[in-house]
This record gives structure tokens, C-alpha cells and sequence, in this order.
């Protein structure tokens, strides 16, 4: 199924990168992403039925590879910095707990991110139009996790804001393989234990404040893209 879809994207992508050696707009143009995409419906039905939904192809290869070679690049020019728990004051850097290290996505950065950052939206508005979640908007940084790095069970929310509501993480790691550990392990309905192998273009979405979650230790260098959708908070005007 996720395949046949990849398809209809890559054939539209083909079609148009023969008339025109394009950019990543001309390719995401091509791609047609609206709220209505069949692979957008794929991944709000998942949701709707189980709170979680893995899409194995999300974009186009050129895309994923533009977007892991700007992770390298913030990594390189030494732009991460190791990720915290918590929020605001209480953010503190526990490694026995979580070893990424991570840089928030502004747009008008790269144009590969804004591109993600466009296809992320049209996710935003077919997940509100089908579940009325009321999604406002979508938070989300590069991971860069180390070898041997890993993320400790957690629930994507925090104790004092409620506001995030989906997550969303897309892979970018070309090549990988089962034996390089790093799984995406989420604990589902009577603690069931489903793991996720981060291949570049994977894409994972699930409820964020009821999917328990780890990242197991990875024997490469581990990149994606995670990010978390929001609802309005209830502060006063
Ligand atoms: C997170 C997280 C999962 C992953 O950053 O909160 O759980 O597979 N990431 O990278
Ligand atoms: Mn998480």
C-alpha cells in the first residue's frame, strides 16, 4: 500500500523532473500535497483507528537527502546542542536519559526545511478536517543522536502544557539496518511493544500524550526530524 502510494508521488516527480532539471519546489510542486492526498487520509485514518501510523515512503528520496545533509551541515558547523528534558526553567540535559542532540527548524532556513515544513502543514489540516483536533501549529528540530545514544521511556507532553497532541517524526538515515539498533520502540494497547527501524523517508505519527515511547541505542550516528503538532493553549487573551 505505502509503496503504491510512493509511487503516485514519484511517477508525478518523474514526469516533471524530465522537462526540467527542477529544485525542491518544482519537486514538491509536482507532488501535489493537499490535505485530500491519499497518503495524508492513510496516516489521519491510522490515527482515528489505533493513535498511531507509520508511512514507510513519505517523500521523495531527493527531499530526505537534501534534509539529512542539512542536519550535517548545522552538525558540522556545531549548531546542535544536546537535547533537554523538560520545559522552560526545569530543562535540565540528563544523558542517562536522553543523549540526542537537536536544533529547532525556523522557516526561511533552507528551503529543503520550509518544504517539510509545507508538506507538515497540509498534515496539520487534513488531521484537523478529519479529526477536529484543532491543531494550531508544528513544532520540530533536526536529532542528531551519537552512537550509543538513546531516549528512555517517555510520553511526549509535558507535566505543565498539555499542548502537544500529535507527533510526528520523519527518519532520514540512508542504508540502515536492523543489527544498527536505534528502533523507534512504542508501547501500544496492553504495553505491546512495536518497534520502528528509522530508514530514511519513514515517516511515524502517533498521539503524543498516549504512546509511551523509547529510542534504543544505536550503533551509528541516528538523524531525524521530530516535531510535534499543538493545539491552542487556554491563556487568557
Ligand atoms: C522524541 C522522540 C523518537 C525518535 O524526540 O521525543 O521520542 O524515534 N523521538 O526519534
Ligand atoms: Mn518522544
Amino acid at each position: 500500500m505505502a509503496r503504491r502510494r510512493f509511487v503516485e508521488i514519484s511517477a508525478c516527480f518523474s514526469a516533471k523532473w524530465r522537462c526540467a532539471p527542477a529544485g525542491l519546489m518544482d519537486m514538491m510542486r509536482a507532488m501535489h500535497i493537499s490535505p485530500e492526498h491519499p497518503m495524508l487520509a492513510a496516516v489521519v485514518d491510522d490515527l482515528a483507528t489505533h493513535g498511531w501510523s507509520r508511512q514507510a515512503l513519505f517523500l521523495p528520496g531527493e527531499l530526505v537527502r537534501a534534509l539529512a545533509a542539512e542536519c550535517r551541515r548545522r552538525d558540522a558547523e556545531g549548531e546542535l546542542n544536546p537535547a533537554g528534558v523538560g520545559r522552560g526553567v526545569t530543562q535540565e540535559v540528563r544523558e542517562a536519559i536522553r543523549g540526542d542532540q537537536i536544533q529547532w527548524i525556523d522557516p526561511g532556513q533552507a528551503e529543503a526545511c520550509d518544504q517539510y515544513l509545507s508538506a507538515m502543514d497540509q498534515l496539520r489540516l487534513a488531521i484537523n478536517q478529519g479529526l477536529f483536533l484543532g491543531l494550531e501549529d508544528f513544532e520540530c528540530h533536526f536529532a542528531l543522536y551519537p552512537p550509543g545514544a538513546f531516549y528512555r521511556r517517555h510520553l511526549d507532553r509535558f507535566r505543565d502544557d498539555d499542548r502537544r497532541m500529535v507527533s510526528a517524526v520523519l527518519y532520514l538515515n540512508e542504508g540502515w539496518q536492523p543489527q544498527d539498533g536505534g528502533q523507534l520502540r512504542m508501547f501500544l494497547a496492553d504495553d505491546v511493544a512495536l518497534d520502528v527501524e528509522p530508514v530514511a523517508g519513514c515517516l511515524v505519527v502517533f498521539l503524543s500524550g498516549e504512546v509511551p515511547h523509547e529510542v534504543l541505542p544505536a550503533g551509528r550516528e541516528r538523524l531525524s526530524l521530530t516535531g510535534w503538532f499543538r493545539r491552542r493553549g487556554n491563556d487568557p487573551f
